[in-house]
C-alpha cells in the first residue's frame, strides 16, 4: 500500500526564468508504437519519461520489441516491422493511460494473437465503446465489461476491412485507433471528425513514409503499407507548459519563457483562450522539430478578463481546462465553458472535481452538463490605490485531486494567488505526465513541498 502523496503550497510568489517542460505525451506514445512497427531502428530524443508513455514502452517490450533507454529522453526502438509483434505472456497493464489503451486497441485489433489490455482504477472506469464499436465494424473482436469499460479482450486473427466512419465525438484517440487498425485492414479506412482534433498520428505516420490523405475533415489510410524508421525530436508538451502559462499569467511580476514547446495548431487552444482573456504571451523562435512546429513561449503576468470560451477551441485545449479554470477564477468577470462534456470522462470528472476544488477555495463555480460557469474574482480586488494584482484570489484549503494529474498541478498554481496554504491530496499521478513537476515549479518560484511517497 503506497503512502499518500500530497502537495503543500505556500501562498504567494511569482514565476520566472526559462523552463523546459518534459516531452509531449501524445507524441511520445506514438513514437514507441510506430517505431516498433518500422523496419529498422528509430531514434527518439525528448521522450517523456512519465508513467503513461513508459506503460506504452513496456507493453511493446512485452510484445518482443527491443527498446534501449530511455536515458535522458533518448530511446532507440529496434522495430520489428508491421507483422513482427509477438503475443505477450499475459495482460498488458496500461496504468492510467487512456491514450495507450485506445490507440493500442486499434493497433492490436489486426494482430494474429490475442491480447488483454488492463488499467488502474481510473482507466477501468473510462468509456471504451467509442473505439470497440467502430473497430467491431471493421471486423475486430473485442470484449469489454458490460459497461463498455476495460479490461479489453482482443481476439487475434480477425481479418479487418476498411471503414468509413463519421465520429460522433471529436476525439483524436478514436481517430487514431481507427487509422492504426486501418494499417492492417483490407482497403481504405476514412475517419471524418466533427471538429479538428490533434493530428500527431497523421503527421508521424507521414514522417515514417506512410501515405495518409486528408480532404477537409476526413483523413484516410490504406492497409498493407510499411513504415520506414526515422529520427524523432519530441517537442516539450504544451499540456505541461499550460500550468506555467497560467501560473505566470496570474501571478504579479512573473516573466517565464517556456522553451521548445510544441505549437501544433491542433493543440494551441490554451494559448488562443488565454490570449483572448488578455494574457500576455509572445510566441518566438518558431521552428520545426521533424513534422511538428515548436516555439518558445514568453508569458508575463497581466490582467485577465472572463470570456465565453469559443466552442471550436474546446478540442484544441481539451487537456488544459483544469489550468484554464484557475485563470478564469483570477479574471475580471464571468467565464463560460460549453460543449465540453468530454471533460467528464477524462482521468476524473474534470468539471465536477474542478468545481468542487474552486468552491473550496472560495470561488463561485457552477458545473453544467457540458461545461462550467466561473465567476472571476479579478475585478473584486480592484481597490483604489491598491496594486490590484497583488490581492489574493483564492482562500486556502484542502483539495481532492481524485488522482488526476492535471487537477493536482492546476491547483498547485492557484497557490500563487492564494491567501493561505493549499494542501492537494492524491498527487502521485502527476508522474504520469510530468515527472519532477514539483522541482521544476519550485525552481521557477512556486512554494511547493511534496509530502509522502508513492
Ligand atoms: C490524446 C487525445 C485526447 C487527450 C489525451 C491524449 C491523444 O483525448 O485528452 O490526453 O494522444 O490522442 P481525446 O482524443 O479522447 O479527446
Amino acid at each position: 500500500m503506497s503512502k499518500e502523496y500530497i502537495f503543500d503550497i505556500t501562498p504567494g510568489g511569482r514565476l520566472s526564468g526559462d523552463i523546459r517542460v518534459p516531452g509531449d505525451k501524445s507524441i511520445s506514445h506514438r513514437s514507441i508504437m510506430f517505431g516498433s512497427l518500422a523496419d529498422g531502428v528509430t531514434e527518439v530524443e525528448g521522450f517523456l519519461e512519465g508513467e503513461d508513455s513508459l506503460a506504452t514502452l513496456a507493453a511493446f517490450r512485452r510484445m518482443g520489441v527491443v527498446i534501449d533507454g530511455p536515458t535522458q529522453g533518448r530511446v532507440l526502438i529496434h522495430g520489428v516491422g508491421m507483422h513482427g509483434l509477438r503475443a505477450p505472456d499475459g495482460p498488458l497493464d496500461l496504468g492510467n493511460s487512456g491514450t495507450s489503451m485506445r490507440l493500442m486497441a486499434g493497433l492490436l485489433a489486426g494482430q494474429p494473437f490475442d491480447t488483454t489490455l488492463t488499467g488502474d482504477a481510473s482507466l477501468s472506469r473510462r468509456p471504451m465503446r467509442r473505439v470497440t464499436q467502430p473497430l467491431g465494424e471493421m471486423g475486430a473482436r473485442i470484449e469489454t465489461e458490460a459497461a463498455g469499460t476495460p479490461p479489453l479482450r482482443l481476439r487475434g486473427g480477425s481479418p479487418l476491412r476498411g471503414l468509413r466512419y463519421d465520429m460522433p465525438v471529436a476525439s483524436a484517440q478514436v481517430k487514431s485507433a481507427l487509422l492504426l487498425a486501418g494499417l492492417y485492414a483490407e482497403g481504405e479506412t476514412c475517419v471524418t471528425e466533427p471538429a479538428p482534433t490533434r493530428d500527431h498520428t497523421e503527421r508521424m505516420l507521414t514522417a515514417f513514409g506512410y501515405l495518409i490523405t486528408r480532404h477537409h475533415n476526413t483523413v484516410c489510410v490504406k492497409g498493407g503499407g510499411r513504415l520506414n524508421p526515422v529520427r524523432i525530436a519530441i517537442p516539450a508538451d504544451i499540456s505541461s507548459a499550460a500550468f506555467f502559462l497560467v501560473g505566470a499569467a496570474i501571478a504579479p511580476g512573473s516573466d517565464v519563457t517556456l522553451t521548445d514547446v510544441g505549437i501544433n495548431p491542433t493543440r494551441i487552444g490554451v494559448i488562443n483562450i488565454l490570449q483572448q482573456m488578455g494574457a500576455c504571451i509572445d510566441i518566438v523562435n518558431k521552428r520545426m522539430f521533424g513534422g511538428e512546429p515548436v516555439a518558445d513561449l514568453r508569458v508575463r503576468a497581466g490582467e485577465l478578463r472572463g470570456i465565453d470560451i469559443p466552442v471550436e477551441q474546446v478540442p484544441l485545449a481539451i487537456d488544459e481546462f483544469p489550468a484554464l479554470f484557475i485563470a478564469a477564477a483570477c479574471a475580471t468577470g464571468r467565464t463560460v465553458l460549453t460543449g465540453a462534456e468530454e471533460l467528464r470522462v477524462k482521468e476524473s470528472d474534470r468539471i465536477q472535481v474542478m468545481a468542487d476544488g474552486l468552491r473550496t477555495l472560495g470561488i463561485h463555480a457552477e458545473p453544467t452538463l457540458d461545461g462550467i460557469v466561473i465567476e472571476g474574482k479579478g475585478g473584486e480586488s480592484t481597490v483604489q490605490g491598491t496594486d490590484f494584482k497583488s490581492v489574493p484570489i483564492f482562500g486556502g484549503g484542502e483539495i481532492e485531486s481524485h488522482g488526476d494529474h492535471r487537477i493536482a498541478m492546476s491547483f498547485a498554481m492557484a497557490g500563487l494567488r492564494a491567501a493561505a496554504p493549499i494542501r492537494i491530496h492524491d498527487c502521485k499521478n502527476v508522474d504520469t505526465s510530468f515527472p519532477r513537476f514539483a522541482g521544476l515549479a519550485r525552481g521557477a518560484g512556486l512554494g511547493i513541498q511534496v509530502r509522502g511517497e508513492g
